[in-house]
Formats: C-alpha cells, sequence, structure tokens
C-alpha cells in the first residue's frame, strides 16, 4: 500500500504545491492538495493517510486510525490540546507551525508606536478635520531607551524582543515557565512565578501566551491593578489569558494608559461588547500572524518539507507539541 499524505489549505501556491510534492516523492509519499469547498473529497483521501497537513479540527476528527501525524498549520494548537478525542489515536503525533514570529513582532511594533506616539489621538484630529497649531503638543513616548515585559519567549515573544532592541529598548524582560532561554537576545528571563514582582516595574506589557490551564486568567483583576497607571499593554497570544471585564474597567478609569489587543473572547466579537466602547483600547481582529504575508507561507511550508524529512528518516519532529503541556 502507498503512503499517501493530505493537504488541505487554502494558503498554498503553485510554488509551494511543488515544493510540497517533491518533499513528499523523497520522502516516499503520494501527496494530494484540497482547498476550502472540497472538504468531502479531503475526508475521502485522508482514510489513505498516514499523514495531514491543515488547521481543521473537523477534518482531523474525520481521519483513520492509521493517521500518525497531525501537522497543524497554526501556532497556537489549544482546540487540539483541549479535546484529545479530535485524535484518532492518542499517539498520533501534533505539530504546530514556529513561524508567525517575524509578522506577529512588526504587529507588535505597529501597535506600540500607536500607544506611545499616540496615533489613535491623531486619528481624532483626522475624523474632526480640526489641527489647531495653539494646542499644546502631547507628550509622546518611545521604544529606545524604553522597558519592556515580554509573557512568553517562545518564537513570537523572541522575534518581538529582538524587534524592540533593534529599535533601541534599553531592557527587555522575558518570561517564561522554565525562567530560561537560550535565546541571547534576552536582557532578563524570569519565571512566571516573578510575574507578581514584575508588574510594578513594567511600562509595557507584551503577552504571546498559549492557551493553556496555566495561562488562562493569568492577567487577572489582581494583577492588572499592580501594573502603572502609564503602562501599555500588548496581546497577540490568546485572549483567555486576560480578565477583559478587569481590562475595561482599569482602561476606562485611567488605571492603565493603553491596550492593544489582537485577541480576545469570543471572536468575533459580537456588536454589543463591550471592548468596542472601551477607551484607550485598540482591537484588530486576530490578524497579527495573517497569511497573506508570502515569507510567513513560505516559513509554513519549509518548516512541513523539514519535519517530513524527519518523519520519513524517523528523527524526532522540530514542531512536536506536548499535548498534556499545550504547546
Ligand atoms: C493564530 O493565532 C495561530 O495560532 O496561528
Amino acid at each position: 500500500m502507498s503512503r499517501n499524505i493530505c493537504v488541505y489549505l487554502n494558503f498554498l501556491t503553485e510554488a509551494h504545491r511543488e515544493k510540497i510534492q517533491k518533499a513528499a516523492a523523497r520522502a516516499g509519499f503520494q501527496v494530494r492538495f484540497f482547498v476550502k469547498g472540497q472538504f468531502e473529497a479531503a475526508r475521502d483521501w485522508v482514510q489513505t493517510c498516514e499523514i495531514l497537513y491543515s488547521n481543521s479540527p473537523r477534518l482531523l476528527k474525520a481521519s483513520p486510525a492509521a493517521l500518525r501525524w497531525y501537522c497543524c498549520s497554526s501556532a497556537g494548537v489549544d482546540p487540539y490540546c483541549r479535546d484529545v478525542s479530535l485524535f484518532p489515536t492518542p499517539d498520533c503525533m501534533l505539530t504546530n507551525s514556529n513561524v508567525y514570529g517575524a509578522t506577529i513582532a512588526e504587529h507588535v511594533v505597529m501597535v506600540l508606536l500607536m500607544m506611545l506616539r499616540r496615533m489613535p489621538e491623531y486619528e481624532k484630529i483626522m475624523a474632526g478635520r480640526s489641527w489647531s497649531p495653539s494646542d499644546p503638543l502631547s507628550p509622546i513616548r518611545s521604544i529606545r531607551d524604553n522597558t519592556f515585559t515580554i509573557l512568553g519567549t517562545g518564537d513570537i515573544g523572541s522575534h518581538v524582543a529582538s524587534s524592540l532592541k533593534g529599535l533601541g529598548a534599553a531592557k527587555v524582560t522575558g518570561l517564561c515557565r522554565s525562567g530560561y532561554s537560550s535565546n541571547p537576545v534576552w536582557d532578563e528571563v524570569l519565571p512566571i512565578s516573578a510575574l507578581d514582582d514584575v508588574l510594578p516595574r513594567t511600562k509595557n506589557l507584551v503577552m504571546a501566551l498559549p492557551s493553556t490551564p496555566e495561562t488562562v486568567g493569568i492577567l487577572s483583576r489582581a494583577r492588572i491593578a499592580r501594573l502603572p497607571s502609564d503602562a501599555y499593554l500588548v496581546n497577540v497570544g490568546r485572549g483567555t489569558a486576560i480578565d477583559q471585564e478587569a481590562l475595561a474597567d482599569a482602561l476606562n478609569s485611567g488605571a492603565l494608559a493603553g491596550a492593544a489587543l489582537d485577541v480576545m473572547v469570543p471572536e468575533p466579537l459580537p456588536q454589543d461588547h463591550p471592548l468596542w466602547e472601551t477607551k484607550n483600547l485598540i482591537l484588530t481582529p486576530h490578524v497579527s500572524g495573517n497569511m497573506t504575508l508570502g515569507y510567513t507561507c513560505d516559513a509554513n511550508v519549509d518548516a512541513f518539507c523539514a519535519d517530513l524529512e524527519n518523519y520519513a528518516a524517523g528523527r524526532p519532529l522540530a514542531g512536536l507539541v506536548d499535548r498534556s503541556r499545550g504547546y
């Protein structure tokens, strides 16, 4: 029986398909590609497959017991870790794609600069067509010489740290479970248990955490209250990490200077959700890792092809997720 791969993804170009075809042929596999609208055909083909490259809980759930590896094209794999019944067998491997750091770091820099340099105020001036040269200049802040606390030191957190250092940040502190990172970009890495002590001296907090039982609600009402009132907050991880009601209260009362959320609960936010009306809050619709960027798509495909080579050679997969840990 031939060894087969099912690819069910929308972002692939012809060049990506060719690259995957070649990698599959080298590894002794036959591959077929499907896009949105071809779910039934993909479901039929996956019955013959040992590898699925996709981001579809539904297709994974319909996969056969012979499936050995589910390569998830997204970075966050929380739905797959929450619900083990999605997998045909408990030992089916799950990998994620650690390729979003570069584009998400640009998003973080964009929203940080918008807050530090007061872009929302200039938008109001543009919308109102009223520019008064006699108004006193509002003081702005900069990334240069500023300090940053980043929750999560993985691919995303490290790319954010590196972009901020490149723009002259004075100090970038990372917090993670182990309190250790081999990446030299960090000025300081601390364990998550240091969070309560770090928050009162945090001027800018960037959250890039996966959603796991340990991170849900990690930025609680009590912790939001520990942030200085002139601090800014950015979240590009998962919305579940923040007590949103407490955040809205802090922003509306001026207990926090500003926040930018790319992730929230629920997504999409309903029209009548209070976050839309919250003061000094920038909302973006979960786009920081946006798959319209060629370099992100290229890296996603390259990561799959590299792990396919590992898989065929019986080596450990680079993107392997520990489902019990959640990332
Ligand atoms: C997007 O949030 C992702 O997990 O890739």
